[in-house]
């Protein structure tokens, strides 16, 4: 039995989600990385691995990439553990949207949780999250788990959210390099979906972005920005529904 780590992470908040609950099975896990371009759709998967398939709510969905990517695997029933991270203010639809999306893939749902991470826009909410307390919870879900894989009581789980899925309208926040920036490439080639000119890091095609902020957590300069005030608007926005503390939940 193999243990499978497979995640969209473009800052990173819900790789650390994934990595604590995929340690939480085992120390040796073999991690797929779909924020890559040329992530591994070829490996195979068995109906006795356990697969933790991870990916951030974007205004209450999955990002239309990640989605896209777990289509391209093979699940052939491998047992599924279903992460959806989120920024502190709402998941929505974004848990059943995956349950949806890896069952068409050929996954064999056995767990979810919502949990919640750093908000990878508005960096002020959910600050160092997941933290030790989440940590905590992370580790009591995969008890749980396992106890539900020990009783072989694999029954069906209800999870929080509606269909048809409520819309996505997009975040129109296209990161730009300052001065800062000495044209190293990295952006354009981290890029999930290929937005970045990697000749001329300014020229990002906004049809393409999807607003991650991976350019901008990953600009070895500290380059790339957002616009000042539009990021400030968000923030203000955001400021009533993200600033109380949310607590992961568990749906097992
Ligand atoms: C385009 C975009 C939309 C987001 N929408 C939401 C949202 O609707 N609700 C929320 O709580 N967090 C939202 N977030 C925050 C992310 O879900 C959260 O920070 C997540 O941990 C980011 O994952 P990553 O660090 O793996 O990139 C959004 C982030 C981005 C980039």
């Amino acid at each position: 039995m193999k243990i499978y780590n497979i995640c969209f992470s473009p800052t990173g908040g819900t790789k650390k989600v994934a990595d604590i609950i995929s340690r939480g099975f085992s120390e040796q896990f073999e991690f797929i990385d779909l924020t890559e371009k040329s992530f591994d759709n070829d490996i195979s998967i068995k109906s006795d691995d356990i697969a933790i398939i991870s990916v951030p709510s974007y205004g209450g969905r999955v990002p239309e990439v990640a989605v896209k990517r777990i289509m391209k695997l093979k699940g052939n029933g491998a047992k599924t553990v279903l992460v959806c991270v989120y920024g502190n203010r709402a998941y929505e639809d974004a848990l059943v949207e995956l349950q949806d999306t890896v069952v068409d893939a050929g996954f064999n749902v056995l767990a979810g949780i919502a949990a919640i991470a750093e908000h990878s826009i508005a960096r002020c909410y959910a600050t160092g999250r997941p933290d030790e307390q989440d940590k905590n919870t992370l580790n009591e879900f995969v008890k749980k788990i396992k106890q539900k894989l020990d009783s072989n009581d694999i029954n069906n789980i209800q999870l929080k959210g509606n269909r048809p899925y409520k819309k996505f309208n997009g975040v129109s926040m296209v990161p730009k390099p300052t001065n800062k920036c000495n044209k190293c490439g990295l952006c354009a080639e981290k890029c999930p979906v290929s937005a970045i000119d990697i000749n001329n890091p300014k020229n990002v095609d906004s049809s393409k972005c999807i607003a991650c902020m991976r350019c901008v957590s990953i600009c070895p300069q500290s380059s790339r920005k957002v616009n000042k005030v539009l990021l400030s608007g968000a923030t203000l926005a955001l400021k009533s529904v993200c600033s109380k503390r949310k607590e992961c939940e568990l749906f097992v």
